[in-house]
């Protein structure tokens, strides 16, 4: 059996179900790493990380070690963190400046600055060059591997394996809506003045896909925060978060495997909210100052906003807390995940500080709804590891075949509340998608493709739509 035909037909997206295997087998981990992970685009960090020249960050994608710098000319790249010589990583540190990244084993070194030689990344020093190499080494062929898409988007940046890859704001669609508003300012500046409050890894038994299909918009696992509601960590006192406007839903792009749960639009000057962070009454003033300042600022727009998933690993919550998560594959049974602070860059401390203490006693490793949902997907990974249970799927059919098309926003759909499992099975099938090897025309589906099952959605609409 070919690679290929072990990951396929294992979503079964018209009747709400997928095999565990996918959590569990080896094999489809492999080939995810290509199918997946090496066309996606996938988050590396942010400009705040490497503000200065010569800065450099080490992230990772996917599996893969990467280093995200900034030349002495200001330009960002992303470098596979190997050194072509025999492999070691490179850089060991996890943050830093320099102007050379010399190899730990041989000394090799590689230049970060398109000054020392054509292009950042490249081949720049190696000992015994002229005696040992006799002068015979092509420097110029044995620089460091380059990601070949990267986007820096609203101060995130990304990257991308394959050079045939869409742009990221057409991977993304309409999913920018939410991203923007976790990224802007408070005040409805565009991003620029977002800094990240550091970044938070840790390692848990529990596959990755867990992370991506939990934040994409699954409510229902509430109680499971039961006992972190009772102990009333919300900024006002009161259970885990401030209260929040009435009508929230869930909504997903079945087209892209993005989605989350969020708010129907309104115009910004109509959209209002609960009063928050009672227990802090400067930084309740703070975010109460800045939301006026945007409703003028964006008088006339709708507002959107939501937490979600982007497809495949990215997932981010908008307010409370505002972070985002990346769960990075460790083989099919342990994932590594990171987690972004983000904070209004010209904040008040003090408000900076609530925010931290709220952020991290939230989300994170210490965090007690994060703590929450490890424990959930590493046991449901344990549990579904033996040859009998791999035999039973997963379900997924909540609200299977109630999504309507959300008309304000194309090729969006909506459960009109907030209990539906449509996006776990929207990104499930955008998973089944990638893992058939289909082309990006396919993929963004420009060309139609055979057997493809549409979303299931209430019929009438589904005909419409
Ligand atoms: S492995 Fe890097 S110099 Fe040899
Ligand atoms: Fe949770």
């Amino acid at each position: 059996m070919t690679t290929t035909e072990r990951s396929t037909g294992l979503v079964d997206v018209r009747n709400g179900t997928a095999s565990r295997e996918i959590f569990v087998d080896d094999a489809i981990y492999r080939d995810e790493q290509e199918k997946v992970f090496s066309r996606s685009w996938l988050l590396v960090g942010h400009e705040s990380q490497i503000p200065n020249p010569d800065d450099y960050y080490v992230s990772r994608m996917g599996e893969e070690q990467v280093i995200l710098t900034r030349d002495k000319q200001g330009n960002i790249h992303v470098l596979l963190n190997t050194c072509t010589h025999r492999g070691m990583k490179l850089c060991r540190y996890d943050e830093g400046n320099t102007t050379l990244f010399t190899c730990p084993y041989h000394a090799w070194s590689f230049s970060t600055d398109g000054n020392l030689v054509s292009t950042p990344g490249e081949l720049f020093g190696v000992p015994g060059y002229r005696a040992r190499y006799h002068e015979a080494l092509d420097k110029t062929k044995w620089g460091l591997v380059r990601v070949p898409r990267i986007v820096n988007y609203r101060g995130t940046i990304w990257g991308n394996w394959d050079p045939d890859a869409p742009d990221l704001e057409d991977y993304l669609g309409g999913m920018k809506m939410w991203l923007d508003f976790a990224l802007d300012h408070r005040d409805g500046r565009d991003a620029g003045g977002v800094v990240l409050a550091g970044v938070q890894k840790w390692r848990v038994g529990c596959n990755w896909k867990f992370a991506p299909t939990n934040f994409i918009g699954d409510v229902a696992h509430v109680v499971s925060h039961r006992s972190v509601d009772m102990v009333n960590i919300g900024p006002s006192g009161a259970g885990r978060r401030d209260d929040k406007r009435d009508g929230a839903s869930v909504f997903g792009w079945p087209d892209l495997g993005h989605g989350g749960t969020g708010w129907a639009g309104a115009l910004e000057e109509d959209y209002t909210q609960p009063p928050s962070f009672g227990r802090f009454p400067e930084v309740a003033e703070y975010f109460e100052s800045a939301r006026a300042a945007r409703r003028e600022r964006l008088k006339g727009r709708f507002h959107f906003q939501g937490k979600g998933t982007i497809f495949p690993n990215m997932s981010f919550h908008e307010e409370q807390p505002r972070t985002i998560i990346v769960a990075h594959p460790n083989g099919p049974c342990e994932t590594e995940f990171w987690r972004y602070y983000l904070v209004d860059e010209d904040a008040p401390d003090n408000v900076k500080d609530v925010l931290r203490r709220y952020f991290m006693s939230y989300s994170g490793p210490a965090g007690l709804t994060e703590q929450d949902d490890l424990e959930n997907w590493s046991a449901a990974t344990e549990a579904s590891r033996g040859r009998v249970a791999r035999d039973h799927p997963y379900n997924y059919q909540m609200g299977l075949g109630y999504s309507e098309p959300y008309e304000p926003v194309p090729g969006c759909v909506w459960a009109r509340q907030l209990f539906s499992e449509q996006n776990q099975l929207i990104w499930l099938k955008r998973w089944s998608e990638f893992m058939q090897g289909r082309s990006w025309d396919q993929l963004m589906h420009r060309v139609e493709t055979p057997g493809d099952v549409p979303f299931p959605m209430l019929e009438a609409e589904a005909t419409s739509a």
